[in-house]
């Protein structure tokens, strides 16, 4: 986490990750008229947690191979053991703009305890294990097995919360898409103190995604979840005063993964994509999650308030995976959506990128739904390989002009796409950074949709050393405006700009 400002401290942090490997118990001291529960974890260590260690252990003494490389817990990936207390006098190469007051956050999965086995990066210290074969089955049960004997409570879900931030009616939220929101609150000097579970008074009870969508024009906020249950998909509105709608169901055939949708002013843009869930593949030794090449990719356009899914809209279009949306919006008869595809998801394991460094095959396209005659068409507006794809957030469900994407490689920067590359950010050979957040010059001010900053990590494999980058927006000069160096950060999943407004905000919650 990194406060940017003139005189501001940072520091790195590990936001709302929990030991999840010990009895969890919430009180039920409820706070915000019953929206968020205190979380106050009381492991436990009795008989039952003994034994399903000495089985844990036997069962990786059994079945794992020891040679097998762990790649997500090294290098950049490395377990961070200490926590690096705020620091206020970081040098700064360049200068912080005026107008850029907030806090910086980035949240990932950097475990706090190294894991026993079966370990995959997106888990963070979930113990979700990589969930291959019979392996993954066994590691898997143990998950289960514990919440079974209460070894682990898992009321509250069980999640890690690791993926993604956002904001909305003054709270600051850390999600992961097995789990319901964290409610965070920013301390003076910058830390960060989780506040509690956000369930909406109880009316949340299914997963939420890490990518909800705020209309910045409405004030409200779009979700979904996903679920290994029927209807596998579930869509809710909440107001901007914080209230949660009903729940509408979305089915789909089987569960999915469907780690993010897309908005537009009139419609909500779900995905159902050939990746799915399919626990029965770990008996027959192959993996949970099955990308099926001989189904299409199909999109579900629901007008944004409808209260069941009769009005849905499905759309085929040729085979692919989407991790992340940029945005969408209404064009006549015709909804667009401008986002990230993977012709395939065989590039997605870090074994395969180690491999292959310049192998992550995803491609800016836009994609278009007509809502006349039912005809979906896409193409193509950039090459591999790019990811992450961010826009100003005032536009959200809105026509924008920019995106601004992830060089997904082994020199990594960021690539302003408006109909064609506008202005490419490289980096150093040995540099990689994560995604980009868009500061306004002023936040609040209305200015052009290109009038600000670039923030984003760095990562320097040369040195072990993080860094933040700020470049100007508009030029996509190769010069930053600044660079503020920082101790190491561990890789993470994804950046928040918390500004000062929203810092004020959050102190009256
Ligand atoms: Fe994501």
């Amino acid at each position: 986490m990194v406060r940017c400002g003139s005189s501001s401290p940072a520091r790195s942090s590990q936001p709302a990750n929990r030991n999840q490997q010990s009895a969890t118990a919430i009180s039920t001291d409820r706070s915000r008229e019953g929206r968020i529960l205190s979380v106050d974890p009381k492991p436990k260590k009795g008989n039952a947690s003994q034994f399903f260690d000495v089985l844990e252990k036997l069962i990786v003494k059994l079945m794992r191979d020891s040679q097998q490389p762990r790649e997500y817990l090294s290098g950049l990936f490395e377990p961070l053991r200490e926590e690096t207390p705020p620091q206020p006098n970081l040098c700064i190469k360049g200068y912080l703009p005026e107008g850029l007051n907030g806090e910086l956050l980035m949240i990932g999965p950097n475990p706090k305890f190294t894991p026993v086995a079966g370990y995959h990066w997106y888990d963070g210290d979930g113990y979700i294990g990589d969930l291959e074969g019979l392996f993954g089955l066994f590691t898997g049960s143990m998950h289960f097995l514990r919440s079974i004997f209460k070894v682990l409570d898992v009321s509250y879900g069980w999640g890690t919360s690791n993926t993604n931030l956002t904001y909305h009616h003054g709270e600051l939220l850390a999600l992961g898409e097995n789990d319901k929101p964290y409610v965070l609150r920013i301390l003076e000097d910058g830390d960060l103190q989780t506040v509690g579970v956000l369930d909406y008074g109880k009316r949340l009870e299914h997963p939420f995604t890490a990518h909800p969508k705020i209309d910045s024009f409405t004030g409200k906020m779009f979700t979904f979840g996903s679920q290994l249950t029927p209807p596998y998909c579930t869509y809710r509105v909440i107001s901007r005063d914080g209230f949660m709608h009903d729940p509408v169901p979305i089915t789909l055939s089987e569960p999915t993964m469907m780690h993010d949708f897309a908005i537009t002013e009139n419609f909500a843009i779900f995905m159902d994509l050939p990746l799915k869930f399919r626990p029965k593949n770990l008996v027959i030794r192959e993996e949970l999650l099955a990308f099926d090449a001989t189904k299409k990719a199909r999109f579900g356009v629901l007008p944004r308030y409808s209260t069941d899914e009769h009005n849905m809209r499905w759309f085929e279009l040729p085979n692919c995976f989407i991790f992340h949306t940029a945005n969408a919006w209404e064009d006549g008869d015709e909804v667009v959506l401008i986002t990230c595809r993977l012709e395939s998801t065989d590039s997605m394991s870090i074994a395969y990128l180690i491999a292959n460094p310049f192998g992550y095959k995803s491609e800016l396209y836009e994609m278009r739904f007509n809502m006349k005659n039912g005809l979906a068409s896409q193409k193509k507006l950039s090459v591999s390989s790019v990811e992450f794809p961010r826009v100003n957030d005032i536009y959200i469900g809105r026509k924008q002009r920019f995106v601004y994407t992830t060089i997904i490689g082994k020199r990594g920067g960021i690539i302003k796409f408006g109909g064609n590359i506008k202005g490419i950010f490289k980096l150093e050979p040995g540099k990689y950074c994560g995604d980009t957040v868009f500061v306004s010059s002023e936040p609040g001010v209305t200015c052009e949709e290109d009038d600000g900053y670039l923030i984003f990590f760095v990562y320097d494999e040369n040195t072990g050393k993080s860094m933040v980058n700020v470049i100007d927006a508009k030029t996509m000069s190769c010069d930053p405006v600044a660079v503020v160096e920082l101790p190491h950060v561990p890789f993470g999943f994804h950046s928040f700009f918390v500004t000062e407004e929203q810092l004020r905000a959050q102190t009256k919650v």
